[in-house]
């Protein structure tokens, strides 16, 4: 993937993001030509600063994806050859207070990133990331797989199961594996991946970095809502290598990559809130919980997500348990913790570790 990746345009929305932010570190490295559209970076800190990217891409835009005719104007100047669609707001209680935002930012957005792709015709494959949360959950003891029906109780779930349908509507009717190479050049995926941990988040609402802020920086314990709510946890790296292996065979003409496919942990990985924080603790060797529970917005509280075609027709699979994401996870926060000026190297290590064999 790195020799496929050098010299290659790569788009990349959402890039002063968390996992956004991941990506662009990993194909700078890789000499892509990186090209970014997202807001300015909302938390304090963000790892986007902490790794310095506006300096280091190749062109930087903080402009919304909702003004489509500014989107038009940077594809048409930039010409991407591939595009990762990451630009979203992504937090379920957010979407509770402001739910119009939210679905204009991930729906009209979403829409928007696929007509511009659409009328600039030079895009030779786009991931489109969403999310587990997209699947009508039955809280059921049960893996979603792509084929199952989508749904969405809160606002962010029902917006990013929207973006899942507008781009299979865009991938049927314009970009449709079966007329590559005649009416079209474009292939598009749909990424749904599960909860990520990693270094560098500072998200509000968020469990590893409220974990982070409550142990490191308030000196207390960390408060759960939810403790017995079951997620798909993963390094952000899992999901990143999913994506990135998506670019590289739609790029190549790999018709049947075209199409949703789910990113998520082992069947074991599946834990709890409370048993993820339990592991966290034992790692950092310090660090408690209490547990106030509140439900006055609802989250979804099981959701399992089948890997199983990921598995069998990419060849991906989770590089990483639990443990191991735990520990890079920690490793990275402690380093930033000690205000260590070496983050680029610890960053580096971690990728290099993760994606060498
Ligand atoms: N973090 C997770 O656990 C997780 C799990 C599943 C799916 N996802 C999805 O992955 C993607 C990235 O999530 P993240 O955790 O990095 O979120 P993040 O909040 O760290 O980053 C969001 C990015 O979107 C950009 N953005 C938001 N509104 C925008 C707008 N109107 N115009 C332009 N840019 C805008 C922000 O500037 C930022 O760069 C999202 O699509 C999210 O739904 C995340």
């Amino acid at each position: 993937m790195q020799n496929f990746y050098k010299n290659k345009k790569v788009l990349i929305t959402g890039h002063s993001g968390f996992k956004g932010s991941w990506l662009a570190q990993i194909l700078v490295n890789w000499g892509a030509d990186v090209i970014g559209i997202s807001l300015p970076p909302d938390t304090k800190p963000s790892l986007f600063e902490v790794l310095k990217l506006s300096d280091r891409i190749k062109k930087n835009y903080f402009v919304d994806i909702r003004d489509f005719q500014k989107l038009k104007e940077i594809f048409e100047t930039e010409k991407p050859e591939i595009v990762f669609h990451l630009a979203a707001q992504p937090l379920v209680r957010d979407s509770y207070d402001d739910p119009l935002k939210t679905h204009s930012t991930n729906v009209i957005g979403t829409a928007n990133i696929l007509q511009v792709i659409k009328e600039f015709g030079g895009v030779k494959s786009a991931v489109i990331i969403t999310t587990d949360k997209v699947y009508e959950n039955k809280e059921r003891d049960y893996s979603y797989k792509e084929t199952d029906a989508l749904g969405g109780y809160d606002p962010y779930s029902a917006s990013k199961a929207a973006a899942d349908i507008v781009t299979n509507s865009y991938i049927q009717s314009f970009f449709n594996p079966n007329d590559f190479g005649s009416k079209h050049n474009t292939l598009i995926a749909v990424a749904r991946a599960g909860n990520v941990i990693g270094g560098g988040d500072w998200a509000k609402d968020r469990l590893v970095p409220d974990m982070i802020k409550a142990i490191f920086e308030k000196k207390e314990a960390l408060v759960i809502r939810n403790p017995k709510a079951v997620r798909p946890w993963q390094h952000v790296f899992e999901p990143l290598r999913g994506y990135l292996m998506l670019g590289q065979y739609l790029y190549n003409g790999e018709t049947n990559k075209s199409g949703a496919w789910n990113f998520g942990p082992c069947e074991e990985d599946f834990v709890s809130v409370e048993h993820l924080i339990k592991e966290g603790i034992l790692i950092l060797g310090t660090g408690n919980y209490n547990i106030v529970e509140d439900n006055s917005k609802h989250e979804a509280n099981l959701l399992k997500l089948n890997i199983n075609k990921a598995a069998t027709n990419l060849n991906w699979f989770p590089k990483w348990v639990l443990k191991e994401s735990l520990k890079a996870t920690f490793e990275w926060y402690g380093q930033f913790c000690k205000g260590s000026e070496k983050m680029m190297d610890i960053t580096d290590q971690q990728i290099n570790l993760y994606f060498s064999n």
